[in-house]
């Protein structure tokens, strides 16, 4: 059935359909009944799938990835929508308008999304006070980025000044250096750049700290990071961004759509493999959130076997629907109960280890 909608949504401009489904969950969110019932039927419930990570309990392990709720206009949707929690951002310590549209596009035949929004979003400041007000009923995490106009010299004072407004009010923080639609905002990335900004916003915040990274670093470059995040004692890496590489595409004419991240399959390969490898690296001292081109209980499987103890999406959740998150948890728990896992924790990394 959803099939039959998404044809007709994507008749439309994808940013367009972005702001009508928006609208449409917020109203649907908004009667809480509604909203409750929701929840019980999408919702995780099978305790199996449930695990309490850098001191918060999260009821599933697929959340919604950042990028969808950049100002958290939708607090109360993820849960109903049957995500197990949800990180809302990039938010930027000042507002930005992002890039000039259109800057969203559909690479349909890839199942893939082409994207240069560049962290529109209505500032730190405005997520803090819808937060305060707000009452999560699953867990929500913020991912913070650098102000476009930020001078990369000024990018831990930009960090720190989010860190200071959203870090109380949230489940967890993550430090996004990794969007490819804020010029340099990667090669913060390099250990030398990481270390001040992260350590700033340790210093800053008692809320677990995550860092995000590219898929399209270099392998010793991810150790330096993993190695790097353990030294600091980071709760975590989020893994990974969009991609540059235009690899393997089979959708016609995407150089003519211009720069911008890829997302979805074509990003999965490396968003594995990066995983594989932070978690042959860091092993249980951190936690893995795997993100990149899930579409599948299949592949949330091989995320959560291969080492992540936490998965989101958000392609997967476009051409999947209003159904995907439930669909994803439900094959999940049949696979924990198949294998004889008595909880996801046991089957985090089981694959790995068994080489
Ligand atoms: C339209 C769009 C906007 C995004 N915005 C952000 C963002 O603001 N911050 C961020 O960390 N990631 C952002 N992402 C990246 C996603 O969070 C995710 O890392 C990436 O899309 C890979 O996951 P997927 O294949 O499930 O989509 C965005 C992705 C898309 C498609």
């Amino acid at each position: 059935m959803y099939g039959v909608l998404r044809r007709l949504l994507f008749l439309i401009p994808p940013e367009r359909v972005h702001t009508l489904v928006f609208a449409v969950l917020r109203g649907v969110a908004a009667v809480a009944p509604i909203r409750r019932g929701l929840r019980t039927r999408l919702g995780p419930t099978d305790p199996v799938l449930a695990s309490t990570l850098f001191g918060v309990r999260f009821p599933g392990p697929l959340g919604l990835a950042a990028g969808f709720d950049k100002d958290g206009m939708g607090l109360d949707i993820w849960g109903a929508m049957g995500f197990g929690y949800a990180e809302i951002g990039t938010v930027t310590a000042h507002a930005q308008p992002g890039n000039p549209s259109p800057r969203l596009f559909r690479l349909a035949a890839d199942r893939a999304l082409l994207n240069r929004m560049g962290f529109n979003n209505h500032g730190a400041g405005a997520l803090a006070i819808r937060l305060a007000r707000h009452r999560p009923e699953v867990p929500i995490g913020v991912n913070i980025g650098k102000t476009k106009t930020t001078p990369a010299a000024d990018a831990v004072e930009d960090y720190r000044a989010s860190t200071r407004l959203v870090g109380p009010l949230s489940s967890y923080l993550v430090v996004n250096v990794s969007s490819p639609n804020t010029p340099g905002l990667r090669d913060l990335q390099a250990v030398e750049s990481l270390r001040p900004i992260l350590s700033a916003v340790l210093a800053e915040t008692s809320a677990p700290v995550l860092v995000k990274i590219a898929p399209d670093i270099s392998d010793s470059d991810l150790d330096d990071i993993a190695d790097l995040a353990v030294e600091l004692g980071l709760a975590g890496i989020v893994a990974t961004n969009t991609t540059v590489s235009r690899a393997g595409l089979i959708t016609t004419g995407v150089e003519e759509l211009g720069a911008g991240g890829i997302s979805g399959p074509p990003v999965a390969r490396r968003a594995a493999e990066v995983l594989r490898r932070l978690y042959s690296r860091v092993g249980d001292r951190l936690v893995l959130i795997s993100v990149g081109g899930i579409e599948t209980a299949d592949d949330a499987w091989e995320r959560i076997t291969a080492g992540a103890s936490l998965l989101q999406g958000y392609t997967g959740f476009i051409y999947g629907g209003g159904l995907w998150a439930k669909h994803i948890h439900d094959g999940v728990v049949h696979r924990l109960h198949d294998g004889g896992f008595a909880s996801l924790s046991d089957a985090v990394g089981s694959a790995a280890r068994q080489g």
